[in-house]
């Protein structure tokens, strides 16, 4: 029996190594991590992410090829094949700051796999690590290794979050990198034999190291791209009276560019495109490529734009002054079907509002309390180093509420903003919502869910991202 270990159970450990196990019944899977509760959580009813579709497959496999367990060492010791599937988030201070991979959760896997490896492994890397990691984690291997041999692997992971299970059933396509030598092909081939289970073999790409790691970069760069360059679109339509939706829908039109990921937004968020592409931004500055390094930068300052633009949006219509309004939040995390809020456009708006003095009624289907208030008051990119939470409040919590149902968040509400096009909101009884609103009642809908003409009918004013202004608004000046 192939043993599979992975180390790392988080969104992409946890169910990635699900699927294989569910995929797989001839391989047993474990997955470890250091942190316990998590540990307990996935072994727990109440799983530690949510992921439509991930109970069901955990439940049908847990406990018999299928484990979860904080003994890292002992399974480490024992796999035949290590996934490490740690976070790689963006470096806070030194070398680096702001933009390179922060790879120490990565060094202390490998230099713990160096330990205690008594037979061969094949080191999988499933996180997303900067081009060249490869030969850092096989020195640090090999550096301690007593002489054991180690494969190093490139297999990033494409799954988006909400979707997980769906990608994982059925990805456009594997990713497997690996060194050009008969030991490094023999690796490969061990990897492709596990996913060959359910994915078919035209699917399953097989590279070099370096086109490995390089790919899932370029591919965060490239969707993330498409984005800003569609919320880039929406400001012109906004300015000119197009409409970014019939615009979107007649570019994509054409097969070179295709319809899919162009619709505009408050924002792209999660945690891999920022932290992906100022990796990529870093590595191409370190190989003295400063203009590839300027082209992608704008991918993040476009989206970093949209979100401000937003903001500014709502406090220009309401007079200039959001002051003790009270303001309903619709969404929190940063897209439907997950409660993931790591980058959520969310904490930018909110952030901004609250700095103009607004009161924030917020609700999220998915987001628990705790997690939103922590977010709000958290400093950017300290959700990523768990040991360096910062205790600086950057937010008033009594300007923030957390409620349980959008009828709430919404009654006696100046604003309402959607952040998340969770589908519920789609079909909120928006006249009920109005008739608890005062007048002037407004919507900015930052994700371009609701039904414009329908709700302006109702008596609200609607500002729908990149779509003609509501009359209404044509005349404000907003600072956009
Ligand atoms: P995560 O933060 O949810 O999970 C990482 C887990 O690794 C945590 O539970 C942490 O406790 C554990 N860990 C850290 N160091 C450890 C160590 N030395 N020993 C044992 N456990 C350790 O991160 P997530 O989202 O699963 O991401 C993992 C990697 O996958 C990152 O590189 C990310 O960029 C990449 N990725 C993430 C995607 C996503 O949608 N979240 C999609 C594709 C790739």
């Amino acid at each position: 029996m192939v043993k599979i270990c992975c180390i790392g159970a988080g969104y992409v450990g946890g169910p990635t190594m699900a699927v294989i196990a569910y995929k797989c019944p001839s391989v047993e899977v474990v997955v470890v991590d250091i942190s316990k509760p998590r540990i307990n959580a996935w072994n727990s009813e109440q799983l530690p992410i949510y992921e439509p579709g991930l109970e069901d497959v955990v439940k049908k496999c847990r406990g018999k090829n299928l484990f979860f367990s904080a003994e890292i060492e002992k399974h480490v010791a024992k796999a035949d094949i290590i996934f490490v599937s740690v976070n790689t988030p963006t470096k806070t201070q030194g070398l680096g700051a702001g933009k390179a991979a922060d790879l120490t959760y990565w060094e202390t896997a490998a230099r713990l796999i160096a330990d205690v490896s008594k037979s061969a492994k094949i080191v999988v890397e499933k996180s997303t690590v900067p081009v060249k990691t490869a030969e850092a984690i096989e020195k640090i291997l090999t550096h301690n290794s007593k002489g054991i041999s180690f494969q190093i692997l490139s297999n990033p992971e494409f799954l988006a979050g909400g979707t997980a299970i769906n990608d994982l059933f059925n990805p456009d396509r594997v990713l497997i990198g690996g060194r050009e030598t008969p030991d490094g092909m023999k690796a490969v081939k061990a990897l492709k034999d596990i996913y060959a289970h359910w994915v078919p073999e035209e699917r399953i790409i097989c590279t070099n190291l370096w086109s490995a790691e390089l790919s899932k970069l370029a591919a965060n760069a490239f969707l993330a791209q498409r984005i800003s360059s569609v919320n880039a679109m929406s400001a012109l339509c906004e300015a000119t009276g197009a409409d970014v939706s019939e615009v979107s829908n007649a570019v994509g039109k054409d097969t070179r560019i295709g319809p899919k990921f162009l619709n505009s937004s408050v924002g792209f968020g999660g945690s891999c495109f920022q932290k992906d592409i100022l990796n990529l931004v870093y590595i191409c500055e370190c190989n003295g490529l400063p203009q590839v390094a300027n082209y992608w930068k704008q991918v993040i300052k476009v989206n970093d734009y949209q979100k401000t633009r937003f903001v500014n949006r709502v406090v220009s219509s309401m007079f200039n002054t959001i002051a003790n309004k009270k303001i309903a939040i619709l969404g929190f995390s940063f897209k439907k079907d997950t409660g993931d809020t790591r980058e959520t456009p969310a904490i930018d708006v909110c952030r901004g509002l609250l700095r103009d003095e607004a009161q924030l009624s917020i609700y999220d289907p998915q987001v628990p309390e705790r997690q939103i208030r922590d977010d709000l008051s958290m400093r950017k990119l300290d959700w990523e180093h768990p040991g360096h939470a910062s205790s600086v409040s950057f937010s008033a919590p009594e300007q923030i509420s957390v409620v349980t149902d959008a009828y709430q968040a919404t009654e006696g509400a100046h604003a309402i903003c959607i952040l998340t096009e969770w589908d519920e909101f789609r079909f909120l009884d928006f006249q009920r919502i109005y008739d608890s609103m005062p007048n002037p009642a407004y919507i900015f809908d930052g994700r371009n869910i609701v039904d414009v003409e329908k709700l302006r009918k109702i008596g609200f004013i609607v500002y729908s991202i990149g779509k003609p202004l509501d009359p209404w608004l044509v005349d404000m000046p907003a600072v956009v």
